[in-house]
């Protein structure tokens, strides 16, 4: 008999909200730096709290965004604006603090080009800590290249067992954990070699949360959404986009699951938003939601420009785009909205 935690439910209750989804602000140092430099920032302790300062303290945020996912940094700073603990001003516009709590990628060893993500090692000791600091769900992200022997049978297999393990660590300590396997936009594949990978992370993973005793009903999944490669030079659809993403999660991701919040993974935010809007146009047993990172950001992060003067424009862009994907959310989006 699985036993149902009511602090989890609680959290699940809080993040699966109709028209609401999750911000995704957890970049490593290393990816923000690379995000900061486009725009001719430098990352700084200080620029970094500044920026995320910015997100979490945009006026009324909360009514499109359920939960905040942080890097560990950010979970320990004090907002630029008013001092407070970061996780605590999320707090403040009803949005759910949450931490990416992997530790990045390495090369698989005798796999050529192929990753597994690291973490595991001292992560319940981190776990407790980081609910100290407010964190009430967590992330993990594994990646999947597409290539002509890639995703190898090793790579899937591996990467499901060490999400598994994670969740089931997550949930032992009153986390809710996300689960993120995300087969990568990178490269010249079809829409169709996109699919069968997914299938394939996505169909190991569930039989790797069983084997752990994972409780379904209290996990958020985050899929990539089935699309062409980046360099395909393929056009789709969105109906085409929704037909193949929803075919693969109806074969692999169980009823029980409440909240399936798709990564943006290099989409244009306008191509994201339509690509789930066309999904909430069908009937599905989970809610289908957001976990954006770039898609919900790199607007803002462009009016930003690390300027002081432009923190209020910047405010104003990401609460129109968090709209927007709210509203795609409820199968409500236009593209004449943008
Ligand atoms: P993107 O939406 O930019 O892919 O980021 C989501 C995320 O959290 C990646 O781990």
């Amino acid at each position: 008999m699985t036993i149902i935690s009511q602090e989890l439910q609680q959290t699940i209750e809080a993040m699966a909200v109709r028209g609401k989804g999750i911000l995704a602000a957890d970049e490593s140092s290393k990816t923000i730096a690379k995000r900061f430099a486009d725009i001719g920032v430098d990352s700084t302790e200080t620029s970094r709290c500044n920026y995320r300062s910015l997100l979490l303290s945009t006026p009324h945020l909360g009514d499109f965004i359920s939960g905040v996912i942080l890097f560990e940094e950010t979970l320990g700073q004090h907002s630029s604006v008013d001092h407070m603990p970061i996780p605590q001003l999320a707090a403040s516009q009803n949005i759910v603090p949450g931490i990416k709590v992997d530790k990045g990628l390495t090369e698989l060893a005798n796999c050529l080009g192929e990753q597994v993500t690291q973490g595991l090692d001292g992560l319940r000791e981190r776990l407790v800590d980081y609910k100290k600091l407010g964190a009430r769900f967590a992330k993990w992200r594994n990646v999947y290249h597409i290539s002509s022997r890639t995703p190898s049978r090793r790579a899937i297999d591996i990467n499901a067992e060490m999400l598994a393990r994670y969740a089931a660590l997550c949930q032992e300590q009153g986390i809710v954990p996300i689960v993120e396997p995300e087969v990568l936009i990178n490269g010249t594949h079809s829409i169709e070699q996109c699919a069968e990978a997914t299938e394939a992370a996505i169909q190991a993973l569930f039989h790797a949360l069983y084997r752990h005793g994972v409780v379904l009903e209290q996990v958020i999944l985050k899929p990539n959404m089935v699309v062409p490669g980046n360099e395909s030079g393929a056009v789709v659809t969105p109906e085409q986009v929704a037909e193949q993403t929803l075919r693969v999660l109806r074969r692999t991701v169980p009823a029980a699951v409440p909240m399936i919040a798709f990564l943006s993974g290099g989409l244009s935010p306008s191509d994201s938003d339509a690509y789930l809007n066309a999904m909430n146009q069908q009937n599905a047993p989970w809610l289908l939601s957001y976990s954006y990172g770039r898609a919900l950001q790199q607007e803002a992060l462009h009016v930003w420009a690390g300027k002081e003067g432009n923190w209020k424009a910047a405010q104003e862009t990401l609460h129109h785009r968090a709209r927007l994907t709210g509203l795609a959310q409820k199968g409500e989006y236009r593209a004449d909205m943008e």
